[in-house]
């Protein structure tokens, strides 16, 4: 299988903030957003493994910034590391001001989707190239996250998380 680049896979999804879209202090729900986001990282997964993808686990979200009824706001996704049948991709949110245009960064989420056949059965994916230096700092990190994931899904034990020991340890 050929080998494929986070650019293969970026997904860019921009759309505006909706009032049907927000909780009572007119700021986008929580909900909507990891919607948004679960839509984009699905089409990255897709692109990068080119077969039907699942949503496995959302590993992390980070509502670090509250984003107001109105806002344009654009949804970045692409693989950050592929491993047998798993992708982890990593998700920028920005936003953009609207008098001058600057996008600024409001959120971040990195969620893991599995490749299946028609059976549901998982399936093996292309490897990842990382190219930026970005790129490659969450490549060299998605390894732990999966273990870390798989530890509090309790499909991993503890002491099998090696990579995730490391972190601690060094
Ligand atoms: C995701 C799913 C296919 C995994 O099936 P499974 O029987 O656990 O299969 P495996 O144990 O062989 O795992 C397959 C891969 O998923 C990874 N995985 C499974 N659970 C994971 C988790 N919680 N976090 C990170 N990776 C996970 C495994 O590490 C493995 O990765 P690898 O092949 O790259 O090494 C299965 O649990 C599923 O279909 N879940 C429902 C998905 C869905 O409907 N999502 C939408 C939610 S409404």
């Amino acid at each position: 299988m050929q080998s494929r680049t986070p650019k293969d896979s970026r997904t860019i999804l921009t759309d505006l903030v909706l009032p049907s879209e927000t909780n009572p202090l007119n700021n986008l729900f929580g909900g909507e957003l990891l919607a948004r986001m679960d839509r984009a990282a699905s089409i990255a997964a897709r692109r990068h493994s080119r077969r039907i993808v699942v949503t496995a686990s959302v590993n992390h979200v980070a509502f670090n910034k509250a984003i107001p009824l109105g806002s344009v706001v654009t949804v970045e996704a692409a693989v950050s590391r592929a491993f047998k049948s798993s992708m982890e991709i990593f998700i920028d949110i920005w936003i953009e001001d609207r008098e001058s245009g600057q996008r600024s960064k409001a959120n971040e989420a990195i969620y893991t989707f599995v490749a299946v056949d028609e059976t549901g059965a998982p399936v093996n994916v292309p490897a990842l190239e990382p190219e930026t230096e970005l790129e490659k700092k969450r490549f060299d990190a998605a390894l732990r996250r999966k273990q870390l994931s798989l530890v509090l899904a309790g499909k991993m034990k503890p002491q099998d998380a090696t990579e995730l020991k490391a972190l601690f340890v060094e």
